[in-house]
């Protein structure tokens, strides 16, 4: 038995602690640098490779195909490979994808290069949030699952600022490239990782995960009730798919979490973590005004993300929805309805770009962190991974579809429509919230799957 460690003072575990979740948060950065390092890009690849809006939307969107593939395999991966392995995986193509994107000689080798991104992104989204939850100590916990939805905006906001450079050469194999750096960093920390105390039980490695506990926890006491708590947790096997076919409650909740990450991608985000510049262009800015207003993009959707974890166990999770969809309704409508009049004047670009920063505000305080937290919330015990793996999957096919129309919608039925059909989304999903999201601000999870399989309505299942 290890004596030197068990007598480890509380301090030195608690900075372990956080320095693994910082670094499994990092995977939240690669995923924002990702997203947002594209709408940058594209309209130097456009006057490189001679292509159509079509293949544009395509080598935006390859990734988020991957991403979904990813996510699926992530559930297998996971739990054969281990949750640092998955990880180190996931570090080890985030490098190869950024190298093969900034190499990319043919508009097709892009698209396979960013399908590469992109299964990276889909294996870090499932397994970093997973390793999170089973390495924070529960006091922590809450705070570990924002920071890495605070990491995503922040890697977009790097991404936009570091493409705003770089656009004043258009070299956007730069752009693209230059992610493996931060790429080769998280694999440089992800391999200092420990194994995940969760994933060796699963495999029936108690004294590996008893060690572990005893590095990230510190005093003996707790190492051993929380080793006898997953062990208890463990009692209850996953069984995903056949709970899926035969309980209709299970069925209920599945449905809520995919309903739930459409709402958050129907609402419009995506188009513009995408297409800022192209947006600013179509309100008459040129190519540097673009940039600078599409990195100010990023750092709005940083800021906004503070208001969302300030309020989230304050205000609730319902009002906060509410609000929110509200306010970006309200900000693509005035968007649409600018453009349909026409910008002409300073005055009236200026107050078309703070609508769209409005419509930021709106998603960055409500549905970009809270959707994810209410997925990991509703799921019951013995299908939560399949459950969440349903709702992730979900989230990439949505945010494909976004991202692979948006340049359609915009020569199709004109830029005013376009904003306005998300902008009427946005009101719909107010109705929906207020129809069948359940509020679950301090609630435990044991008493809403309870309510749950009482077959409670989905909105009192917080109750
Ligand atoms: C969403 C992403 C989005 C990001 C923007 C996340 O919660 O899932 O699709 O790009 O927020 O901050």
């Amino acid at each position: 038995m290890n004596t030197h460690v068990i007598a480890a003072p509380a301090m030195q575990s608690r900075t372990t602690v956080v320095f693994t979740c910082v670094l499994a948060a990092l995977a939240g950065l690669m995923f924002g640098l990702d997203i947002g390092v594209i709408s940058g890009a594209t309209q130097f690849i456009q006057n490189d490779f001679s292509v159509s809006d079509h293949v544009i939307e395509w080598i935006v969107s390859s990734m988020m195909f991957g991403a979904a593939v990813g996510a699926v395999g992530a559930s297998w991966l996971s739990a054969a490979l281990g949750r640092k392995r998955s990880l180190i995986l996931g570090a080890v193509l985030f490098v190869l994808g950024s190298l093969l994107s900034g190499l990319a000689w043919s508009p097709d080798t892009l698209i396979a290069a960013r399908l590469v991104l992109g299964l990276a992104i889909g294996v870090a989204t499932f397994t970093a949030p997973l390793y999170l939850a089973e390495v924070a100590p529960e006091r922590i916990r809450g705070a570990m699952i924002s920071t890495y939805q605070l990491m995503i905006t922040i890697g977009i906001l790097v991404a936009f600022l570091s493409d705003t450079a770089l656009s004043y050469t258009g070299a956007w194999r730069w752009m693209l490239g230059v992610i493996a750096i931060p790429g080769a960093l998280f694999l440089l920390g992800v391999l200092l990782l420990p194994d995940s105390p969760r994933w060796l039980m699963m495999r029936g490695r108690r004294d590996e995960a008893i060690g572990v506990l005893r590095r990230l926890r510190g005093d003996e006491a707790v190492v051993l009730r929380e080793a006898a708590d997953i062990e208890e947790q463990l009692r209850t096997p996953q069984r995903g798919w056949h709970l899926f076919l035969e309980n209709r409650n299970f069925r209920r909740s599945v449905g809520l979490g995919v309903l739930l990450q459409l709402m958050q991608q129907f609402t419009g985000m995506n188009v513009v973590m995408y297409y800022a510049p192209r947006i600013f262009q179509t309100m008459g800015y040129d190519t540097a005004a673009q940039m600078w207003f599409t990195a100010l993009v990023g750092l709005t959707n940083v800021l906004a993300t503070f208001i969302a974890i300030a309020l989230i166990d304050r205000w609730g999770r319902k009002p906060i929805l509410y609000t929110g969809f509200a306010v970006m309704a309200a900000g693509l409508g005035v968007v649409g309805a600018m453009m349909h009049g026409g910008i002409g004047s300073h005055a009236e670009q200026i107050f078309t770009v703070a609508m769209l920063l409005m419509f930021i505000v709106g998603f960055a305080m409500s549905a970009g962190p809270l959707v994810w937290t209410l997925c990991s919330e509703i799921q019951p015990l013995k299908g939560r991974d399949f459950g969440i793996g349903c709702s992730t999957f979900t989230n990439w096919i949505a945010n494909m579809i976004v991202g692979a129309t948006f340049l359609s919608l915009l020569n199709g039925i004109g830029n005013a429509h376009t904003f306005w059909l998300y902008a009427s989304l946005n009101i719909l999903f107010i109705g929906l919230t207020l129809w069948l999201v359940p509020e679950t601000k301090g609630v435990t999870l044991e008493q809403i799957e309870r309510n749950l399989m009482h077959g409670k309505p989905l909105r009192e299942i917080g109750r």
